[in-house]
């Protein structure tokens, strides 16, 4: 007996400390409710109509689960067994009235809720009209290609999605474009677009337009995440939505559409063709790199490679250097090599992440490393 408590209570504790450690590890600053990737703090009307929709329906949902826990320990306890106790209980067979309540009581709970929800979700699905930014999301193994649709505009992006505070934001989703041979339909999975902040998660699905609209409140930065499993670096398809006011982000607008060096040089200088970066990357504002982000402006990012490297000149010429050893990319059909492999020396590394830090900036600030370079 004694055992059996000493047991029971060593199960207690090691579930209690359990619990704790779950619950404390989700109050860290990167993991907290600051990550900036949180659907309970919405920051745009669209990610509030969710919450407030989902709000009400949690506390309805508690008040319903703690009733039938509660109904169901006092009938437990009320019509236990007693000691010296040797009568059967009462034999019932079907109750018509109670039958009735508890079918009828929850189809109307459900239908009642359904209201709400069927509302939001039109709502939701509505396209914007009047002034609306259009971009076009294709989701790549393992990053997201933003292009600006809108006449005129022509902006090609990476993992870094620009928008003007408190303008609708009209995303449509696709997946790579089919092409041929057909091997390049392996870069064509399921992958599924998430801003908590801003909006509920969308699928993308190859060979589908997905629709899904964004809103932010105000100036900031809003972090996002491939929610739906697709590869060994699922984890590493993130991205960012850069919110700011409209004067802003006209500006920056203006700044990806004016190329910072030709083509032609930047092609020649980051690697003298001897890499063959511009086979899979563009260096053409607005324009689609074959396979590959656009790096017109890759040091005007804040981070690259599916937003999990900050740019600067280390993060960068490792990449550069041995990509897959920076972010797991198995077998994919098309990725960023190991140019160390094919014979890169680190020093030709550093060579194109200072050309690129320098010659794809708007205002350029290369780092020290990279004086004389
Ligand atoms: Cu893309 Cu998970």
């Amino acid at each position: 007996m004694l055992d059996r408590t000493h047991r029971l209570r060593r199960a207690g504790t090691t579930a209690a400390v359990a619990i704790a450690a779950v619950t404390l590890a989700s109050c860290g600053d990167s993991t907290g409710p600051n990550n900036k990737q949180n659907a309970l703090r919405p920051a745009g009307k669209y990610a509030r109509q969710i919450l407030n929709l989902t709000e009400p329906f949690f506390w309805i949902a508690v008040v319903i689960g703690l009733a039938v826990v509660s109904a169901t320990f006092y009938v437990a306890l009320r019509f236990r067994e007693k000691p010296g106790e040797e009568r059967a209980p009462k034999q019932v067979h079907g109750n018509t009235a109670l039958e009735i309540s508890w079918t009828v009581i929850p189809a109307v709970i459900l239908a009642v809720m359904a209201v709400p929800t069927v509302a939001t979700i039109f709502s939701l699905a509505k396209k914007p009209t009047g002034h609306v930014v259009n971009v076009t999301v294709t989701a790549r193994q393992w990053w997201w290609q933003f292009h600006y649709d809108d006449p005129g505009n022509g902006v090609e992006t990476a993992n870094e999605l620009h928008i003007p505070v408190g303008v609708p934001v009209s995303l449509t989703l696709q997946g790579p474009p089919a092409c041929s041979p057909t091997p390049c339909y392996a870069n064509g999975v399921i992958h599924s677009f998430w801003v908590p902040a801003l909006n509920g998660k969308k699928d993308v699905v190859p060979g589908r337009k997905q629709f899904l609209k964004l809103e932010a409140d105000k100036p900031g930065t809003y972090l996002g995440q491939c929610a739906e499993y697709c590869g060994l670096s699922h984890a590493n398809m993130r991205m960012r939505v850069i919110a700011e006011s409209q004067a802003d982000y006209d500006a920056w607008v203006k700044s990806q559409q004016v190329a910072t060096r030709s083509e032609a040089a930047l092609e020649r200088g980051v690697d003298a063709q001897q890499w063959g970066c511009a086979t899979c990357h563009s260096f053409k504002p607005g324009t689609a790199g074959a396979v590959a982000p656009n790096l017109s402006h890759l040091a005007d990012r804040t981070a690259f490679a599916g937003d999990i490297y900050l740019v600067n000149f280390d993060n960068l010429w490792r990449w550069v250097y041995d990509a897959p050893s920076r972010k797991p990319m198995g077998n994919l059909e098309q990725h960023m090599p190991n140019f160390s492999a094919a014979g890169m020396t680190q020093a030709e590394a550093q060579k194109i992440a200072c050309f690129l830090l320098t010659n794809t900036a708007t205002n350029p600030s290369p780092p020290p490393e990279c004086a004389g370079k």
